[in-house]
């Protein structure tokens, strides 16, 4: 029996699921709190020089290779390379994983936020910070948030390709975006807010650090969905007429923008709040319900309500990728048929993110679970370090090294010129080469051991040779 792979019915189709992808509680929760974390405007400017000059050349070759190899993010590496340098692919399928189980966690704060803004009292609230933090250590309510969040994903990505995430991420991402731009307008005209602008874009370069440049860089990856083989995968659904750098431009400005405007509403709405920057995970969840408070009431609760349901639907469609690539290795490589195998992987990872829900605050072992950093961290924030914010730039180290040594970069020229006849000797050609086989590799390959030694082993390799 041959089992039938999906595909994007258009253009817009295979576009808006990458962006779908792509936008999501990166753009809106992380952003924020790690920029807030990492300096401001010095975060920012490090993370656009990421965006364009690395992590740009990484998701065209990412999609190339999954357009190239037809397969699952696995078989893809087999397909194009062997069967060894399929762990690389592995290893993506297994940090998927991971972030899944705690992104399905988060989503499920932004759901119960969306309940209890409509349908309670939450923004009668006097101290969102306190709200926040009681918030998430309620074991039961969140278990069920998260279920449900789950169980939606999962019905998503069992109904297929077509049905399911294109008509989601069409209707729904650009409603959020209007919202965002409308917000921001808002935020603007509170008092202080220019020192939150300032904040934010205002670089203070005293204030780069190691830690901004590898946050900054995690967080890029994160935000684009690259570097575990999620766009392998959406890549290998891709019609050859597509222009695949085209596409990469679109669903990479579009993601920048969302996560631009995200800042440029939460800073001025921290310092007028007379909030810290520095709140960490909870910090959208704490700064965002006092612009919907001070709204006449019914419409805050309509605007807060349906800020919330729309960042729900912009990590719906984020969900759906992750869970898609475990699912693809499944059907594809082990030719299991694809319901038990969605079924049977949203309960697995959902399970798997219990640890991490009850590292809210319900269980003190989990919440105090390790020292580093010169910080205390959760699981939670465990698992997001070793396998984002460490493992999607090792991830995109890996392709890099795969397409620049073993594909060879004319194969990738051949695959982009269908659909970009242009492509071949462009400019954008020349630079997406260098950059794969120089400065990705080079630098992600650097950043990754400077990064390792510093976070969890507390050597700054950069002193200990004197710079
Ligand atoms: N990019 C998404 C966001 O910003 C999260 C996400 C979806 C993701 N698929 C991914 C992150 C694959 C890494 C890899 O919310």
């Amino acid at each position: 029996m041959t089992i039938k792979r999906g595909g994007f019915t258009n253009r817009l189709g295979f576009v808006a699921a990458a962006a779908g992808s792509a936008i999501g509680l990166g753009n809106i929760w992380r952003f924020p709190y790690e920029a807030g974390q990492n300096g401001g405007a010095v975060f920012l400017v490090i993370y656009i020089i990421c965006i364009f000059a690395i992590c740009f050349p990484v998701m065209v070759g990412e999609i190339a290779v999954g357009r190239k190899s037809q397969s699952d993010a696995y078989g893809a590496f087999r397909a194009l390379g062997n069967k060894r340098l399929a762990v690389i692919g592995g290893f993506g399928i297994l940090c998927g994983f991971m972030i899944l189980s705690f992104y399905n966690v988060v989503a499920g704060w932004a759901f119960g936020y969306f309940l209890e803004i409509v349908f309670g009292d939450l923004l009668q609230e006097k101290d969102f910070g306190a709200f926040f933090s009681s918030y998430v250590t309620d074991f039961w309510d969140n278990l069920i948030y998260s279920l449900v969040f789950m169980a939606a994903t999962a019905w998503i990505v069992m109904k297929g390709i077509k049905e399911g995430i294109e008509t989601a991420s069409k209707i729904m991402m650009p409603i959020l975006f209007l919202l965002l731009i409308g917000l921001v307008i808002h935020a603007l005209t509170l008092d202080n807010a220019w020192e939150g602008v300032k904040f934010y874009l205002w670089p203070d370069f005293s204030e780069l650090t190691i830690k901004t440049i590898y946050a900054a860089v995690g967080q890029a990856f994160f935000s684009l969905s690259l570097g575990m083989g999620a766009l392998i995968t959406y890549g290998s659904y891709v019609s050859k007429k597509e222009n695949i750098t085209r596409a990469a431009t679109v669903v990479t400005l579009a993601d920048f923008s969302v996560a631009f405007l995200a800042g440029l509403l939460i800073f001025p709405l921290v310092f007028s709040q007379g909030q810290q920057p520095t709140a960490g995970p909870g910090l959208v969840f704490v700064a965002l319900p006092g612009i919907f408070q001070h709204m006449d009431p019914l419409i805050g609760r309509v605007v807060g309500g349906g800020f919330f349901l729309l960042l729900c639907f912009a990590a719906l469609t984020s969900t759906i990728s992750l869970l898609e690539v475990p699912t693809a290795y499944f059907v594809d490589e082990k030719k299991w048929p694809r319901k038990p195998v969605v079924w049977g992987l949203a309960l697995t990872i959902f399970i798997m993110g219990l640890p991490s829900l009850l590292s809210q605050g319900a269980s003190p072992f989990l919440t105090n679970f390790l020292f580093y950093e010169g910080a205390s961290k959760t699981f939670l924030d465990l698992i997001s370090d070793v396998f984002s914010e460490v493992g999607l730039p090792l991830g995109g180290f890996m392709i890099s090294i795969f397409i620049a040594f073993k594909w060879k970069t004319r194969n990738l020229t051949a695959e982009i010129a269908q659909g970009n006849p242009e492509y071949p000797g462009s400019k954008l050609e020349r630079f997406i080469n260098f950059m794969i086989t120089t400065i990705c590799p080079l630098f992600l390959g650097l950043l990754f051991i400077v990064t390792v030694l510093q976070k969890f082993f507390n050597i700054e390799v950069f002193h200990l040779i004197g710079l």
